[in-house]
């Protein structure tokens, strides 16, 4: 049986709270697909009010933490060097047209390093979470990245970026890079949850352009911690705001990257 630290304990009971108002708007949202105007700004209303959950429950526990939230932004705290980084809705795409692949995601950062992270999928109830030093786990079970150690064994995930969203070009060229030489590649929408999936060895690895912290900033720990490594796409530790991002397993992350920055000689980024 894993033993919770004080802090991931805030940080799941603030993301259950959360993720009983987001349950509720998703069922809301199945009914106005249909509506002319669409589920959006409904949408934005729930994401605003999950936010607002989980800065009045953080907040609460540890009153001196500063904030980095999706919506909110930066807020200092008392305590000069901690804050909480909190995407209340990662995967928001999925959640307005009623697909259930979204997450919760709160990371903890000390002095400039995540030190413990929390991503929280409603649908399904799964808990990821993780603390520097103490490992990764999925619920109450410990998790390891994949011990896959073939390219051609490998699914991967990635994001592919949408209208309003640069270098469309640069990302076609690392499809075409890597596509050949794995089993498979996945693009579900939510980066945290991405990297969760990473550590618990469902995919062998992941890469993205353009995230930003609050995407992956408890998914990088869960990584890290479960065994995997988190770069960018030079094989550089991935610091927050870096303009790209590759996670993955022991045996292959470096295959993998290789196949990356091959396809960036080629292509005008
Ligand atoms: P969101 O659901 O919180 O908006 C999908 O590829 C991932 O990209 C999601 O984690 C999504 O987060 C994130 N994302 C949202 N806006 C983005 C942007 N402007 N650029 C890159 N990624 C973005
Ligand atoms: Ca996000």
């Amino acid at each position: 049986m894993a033993v919770k630290s004080a802090v991931i304990n805030v940080m799941e009971a603030a993301a259950r709270k959360a993720a009983r108002g987001l349950l509720r708007d998703f069922g809301e949202v199945e009914q106005l697909q249909v509506s002319k105007k669409g589920p959006a700004d409904f949408v934005s209303n729930a994401d605003l009010r999950a936010e607002r959950t989980l800065r009045r429950e953080l907040t609460k526990a540890r009153p001196d933490f500063g904030l980095l939230m999706e919506e909110g932004g930066a807020e200092a705290g008392a305590d000069a060097g901690r804050r909480w980084i909190v995407d209340p809705l990662d995967g928001t795409s999925n959640f307005l047209h009623g697909l259930p692949h979204f997450a919760i995601s709160i990371a903890l950062e000390e002095a400039g390093e995540v030190t413990a992270g929390l991503v929280h999928a409603p649908v399904g109830d799964e808990m990821f979470w993780a603390e520097r030093g103490r490992g990764a786990y999925l619920n109450d079970r410990r998790i390891r990245v994949s011990a896959r150690a073939r390219l051609a064994d490998a699914l991967l995930a990635t994001g592919i970026p949408f209208k309003g969203i640069a270098n469309h070009e640069g990302f076609l060229k690392t499809l075409a890079a890597v596509m050949p030489h794995v089993a498979g590649i996945r693009r579900f929408g939510s980066a945290a949850l991405d990297l969760a999936y990473v550590a618990a060895g469902r995919y062998e690895g992941f890469w993205e352009y353009g995230l930003n912290p609050w995407d992956v900033a408890a998914g990088l720990i869960l990584v890290r911690e479960a065994g995997g490594f988190v770069t960018d796409f030079d094989g550089r530790t991935y610091r927050l705001g870096a303009p790209h991002i590759l996670a993955g397993n022991d045996p292959l992350h470096d295959e993998i990257g290789r196949l990356l920055r091959a396809a960036r000689a080629e292509a005008v980024l």
